[in-house]
């Protein structure tokens, strides 16, 4: 290819240069520009794809006014699959691309099959392209499912991109799943599948055929361990709706997110369990992690939000005495930094100091909460833990867990946050009334007091 045809872009910013470099002059990443195809001048969108009455670029046009704007709510596309509907704003909008990122193994084959032969059953055109496995273990995926319209799905295994935008050129999907980014592969460039240049220039091209024909496309992305989809950040701008498929492969739980939604709220999230027969939407999750709850020294239950809908799940924590300097934080569910704030907390406004103990907090059940409300469960749970007391309701609550939810500030104070009402009815309809929370207790130190009783200085456990 010649030198002009192509273009570094850096992978961590999207900064573009003519020539590679070591480091992005723009953001300073080391080894993170990229080689590219240029974009063709002058090739419109839908060149090749037998777009009709196509302009000649460069000649002006006339703005129109927002408000002359043509823009009635799309007719959606119902995947049939309550909690992805929601997720995506009450269905997918033809003609739109959707990322789904998540791990390997997590789910989103699965996934992505159940929406298309729902969608088949509803009589609308699908597609789904795998680069991944070949059409036999896409089969054998599909006779798992308890849904006899998943084997009429139409399938192409094939890794070439170039074929597979000819076959949907032809075949011209209302849906179609591609399956997965990262592994299929355009002969134009030279780098290998997965590739940032690579997967830049696969979704680039899907996106321009996608949106000449009105085709909605799913387009699955592995995420790295770290949680980011592996390749290019550029590929979140393309898109108009990315969803994140999160959870632990080993267990059963999975939420799926929207972190970007042009065309509804990134609040929405879905739960779903891994069966032996698909994913199934678990619609009563409350009700499941309340059930499930240990009421053990360490075990309290957190009023948290899952987007708009509020979800009641157990916080874990184990301290023991530590054999390591440093000592050990372990954290599941959570993010790591926000326990290292919480404890420094507890240790200088609780009198619960764990400089010399091993400190394991988990969400139970795989969720992963990403709420500032947190704070207070993670606080009380290791406090429960370092005193050896299972904790109940405030004024004594016989076999009920204690529930609580609320900010820490660093000054020892309890911070409201938003949805308290909601997340009260909730604990309310489990009966886990009184709840501990910003309302009732303003520091810390208070809250200690009324779930673990006497405050002050602690020994470490043992
Ligand atoms: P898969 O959808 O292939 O994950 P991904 O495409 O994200 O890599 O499936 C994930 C796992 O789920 C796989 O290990 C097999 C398992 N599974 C079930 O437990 N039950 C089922 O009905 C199906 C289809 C898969
Ligand atoms: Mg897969």
């Amino acid at each position: 290819m010649a030198r002009s045809a192509s273009v570094h872009v850096c992978f961590a910013c999207g900064h573009e240069e003519p020539r590679w470099a070591g480091r992005c002059p723009a953001c300073g990443e080391w080894n993170a520009l990229v080689e590219q195809v240029r974009p063709r001048r002058g090739a419109a969108v839908g060149a090749g794809v037998g777009a009709a009455g196509r302009r000649s670029a460069g000649a002006p046009v006339r703005p129109v006014a927002l408000g002359d704007v043509a823009a009635g709510e799309p007719g959606r596309l119902r995947t049939g699959i309550g909690e992805l509907d929601s997720v995506l704003g009450g269905g997918i909008v033809p003609g739109s691309l959707v990322l789904i990122g998540g791990a390997p193994g997590i789910g989103k084959s699965t996934l992505t099959t159940m929406a298309l032969a729902n969608l088949r059953a509803a009589g609308r055109r699908v597609l789904y392209v795998s680069a991944e496995e070949s059409a036999a273990q896409i089969r054998l995926r599909a006779q798992r499912l308890d849904e006899p319209v998943a084997l009429r799905i139409p399938v192409i295994a094939d890794t070439d991109l170039q074929t597979v935008l000819a076959t949907v050129e032809r075949e011209r999907p209302e849906v179609c799943v591609i399956d997965s980014v990262q592994t299929l592969h355009s002969a134009e460039l030279a780098s290998a599948a997965g590739s940032v240049a690579q997967v830049r220039e696969v979704a680039g091209e899907i996106l321009r055929v996608a949106k000449a024909l009105e085709i909605a496309v799913l387009l699955v992305g592995h995420v790295t361990k770290d949680g980011s989809l592996a390749g290019p950040r550029v590929l979140e701008h393309l898109v108009d709706c990315v969803l994140q498929f999160e959870g632990e492969r080993e267990r059963t739980y999975r939420t799926v997110r929207a972190v970007k939604n042009r065309f509804g709220s990134t609040n929405e999230a879905g739960v779903f369990e891994m069966h032996d027969h698909g994913l199934v939407e678990v619609l009563d999750a409350s009700a499941r992690f309340v059930g499930e709850a240990t009421h053990a020294p360490g075990s309290v239950v957190l009023c948290s939000m899952e987007g708009s809908r509020p979800l009641l799940v157990e916080v874990q924590a184990l301290v023991s005495r530590s054999e390591l300097v440093p000592p050990r934080r372990v954290v599941s569910g959570l993010d790591r930094n926000r326990l290292a704030l919480v404890l420094a907390v507890l240790g200088r406004h609780g009198g619960i100091g764990l400089g010399t103990a091993d400190v394991f907090v988990n969400v139970v059940g795989g969720v992963r909460v990403e709420d500032p409300g947190a704070d207070l469960a993670v606080a009380l749970a290791v406090a429960s833990a370092v005193r050896g007391v299972s904790l109940g309701p405030p004024g004594g609550g016989g076999e009920r867990p204690l529930a609580c939810f609320g900010e820490l500030g660093l000054t020892g104070e309890l911070r409201t946050v938003a949805h308290a009402g909601r997340r009260l009815a909730e604990a309310e309809k489990f009966g886990l009334t009184p709840v501990l929370e910003p309302e009732r207790c303003r520091t810390l130190a208070q809250a200690l007091e009324v779930a673990v009783g006497r405050a002050g200085a602690t020994a470490i456990a043992a």
